[in-house]
């Protein structure tokens, strides 16, 4: 099969970790004997310092023109510590979004046996973890206008929108999910204080005859990110709003042990987007020290969601898991810094599991 696949580094280890991740996307097309092409292209600070546009327009061209995105990370400390910047990074992860319609951000969260203990949280808690959260990604509070402050600088608001369209479409992929899984949906809001969520959740109950099989619940989030620690295996399929969704899955990370292991995929109307969940890690640039599996890993989530090729997900997985296991791992997942391998050596350790074993 041809493979077309952009590839976006972006900022921070965002070309560090995308570089393994690549590396890996070559090792499993030689091996399963797939034509693999690949375009680079720039987004965020580095896009800026470019072209003065964190999407430019050249960026988005080569995203439509391809399969899918493999992305790494966008945010610079230039910009996160200077509040008055016009131009931003994070709006071009927005653009992106906006622009290729990506409007559901699937982030499944699974416990490796290896990591049990590099979780902050008891293994009796987390072993056998295994659930998607599925966070709306193009509406809320962070694409809601007006947004801005007052004259005096005293004043700021922000804007949470939500229409019916928007909420339909992610409800009806993640009923779907469910069906494919355990049958089981929590849909987290805030019903009790915010409209948005109370339109959300009418919508749930609306749709719910249509999928008679999937048991809902409906959960406040401040309940929800309080189970979610305390008892993430009572979860299936979590669906929630943008915001919502963003500040769980950081904190489901301390599941599996590391913000360095949770991928994701971004799917919607165009060209779907393959990413690990954690940002540019700044303090980590230029270093050969960040984790890059969680981007690896998503590439796995690429060959599923964008070509069906599930053999090949599995042997990431698998390469992974196996690098784990063997103590092929970079500092946030060894209590000793000196047994500690760098990025591109634990790239070095999976392409090579990848290229030796049996498909
Ligand atoms: N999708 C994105 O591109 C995205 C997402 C979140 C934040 N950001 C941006 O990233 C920058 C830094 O933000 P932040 O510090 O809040 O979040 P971050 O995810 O970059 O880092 C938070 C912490 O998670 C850990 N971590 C993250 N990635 C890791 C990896 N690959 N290996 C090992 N440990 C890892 C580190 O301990 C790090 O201090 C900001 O500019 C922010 O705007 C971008």
């Amino acid at each position: 099969m041809k493979l077309n696949i952009a590839v976006l580094a972006g900022d921070g280890i965002g070309p560090e970790i995308v570089a393994q991740a690549l590396r890996v996307t070559q090792a499993v097309a030689k091996k399963f004997g797939h034509e693999l092409h690949s375009t680079e292209a720039l987004v965020g600070a580095v896009a800026i310092d470019a072209t003065g546009n964190p999407y430019p327009e050249a960026t988005h061209e080569i995203c439509m023109k391809s399969d899918a995105v493999l992305f790494g990370a966008i945010g610079h400390p230039r910009f996160d510590n200077d509040p008055s910047a016009k131009v931003r990074p994070e709006q071009g992860l927005l653009a992106m979004r906006k622009k290729l319609g990506l409007y559901a951000n699937i982030r499944p969260l699974i416990t490796f046996p290896s990591l049990l203990d590099k979780s902050p949280l008891k293994t009796d808690r987390i072993e056998g973890a295994d659930f998607v959260v599925i966070r709306e990604l193009t509406g809320g509070m962070y694409f809601g206008e007006p947004q801005g402050r007052s004259e005096d600088g005293n004043t700021s608001y922000d804007t949470c929108i939500y229409t019916r369209m928007e909420v339909e479409r992610i409800l009806k992929l993640s009923f779907e999910f469910a069906m494919k899984r355990n049958k089981r949906l929590t849909v987290v809001d805030k019903a009790n204080v915010l409209a948005t969520s109370r339109l959300w959740r009418q919508i749930a109950k609306e749709m719910e005859p249509q999928y008679p099989e999937v048991a809902v619940e409906y959960m406040f989030v401040d309940n929800a990110a309080m189970q979610l620690i305390q008892w993430p295996k009572r979860f299936d399929v979590m669906v929630t709003e943008n915001m919502f969704g963003d500040i769980l899955t950081d904190e489901a990370s301390v599941i599996a042990g590391s913000m360095g292991m949770l991928p994701s995929a971004s799917i919607g109307i165009h060209t779907s987007v393959f990413e690990p969940i954690h940002g540019s890690y700044p303090q980590a640039a230029g270093k050969n020290i960040a984790n890059p599996c969680a981007t690896i890993l998503s590439v796995a989530m690429l060959f599923e969601y964008a070509y069906s090729l599930g053999k090949e997900a599995a042997l990431i997985r698998k390469a992974v898991e196996a690098s784990l296991v063997a103590g092929a791992v970079t500092e946030d997942l060894t209590d000793d810094k000196s047994k500690a391998l760098s990025t591109s050596a634990v790239g070095d350790w999976i392409v090579d599991y990848v290229n030796r074993v049996e498909r």
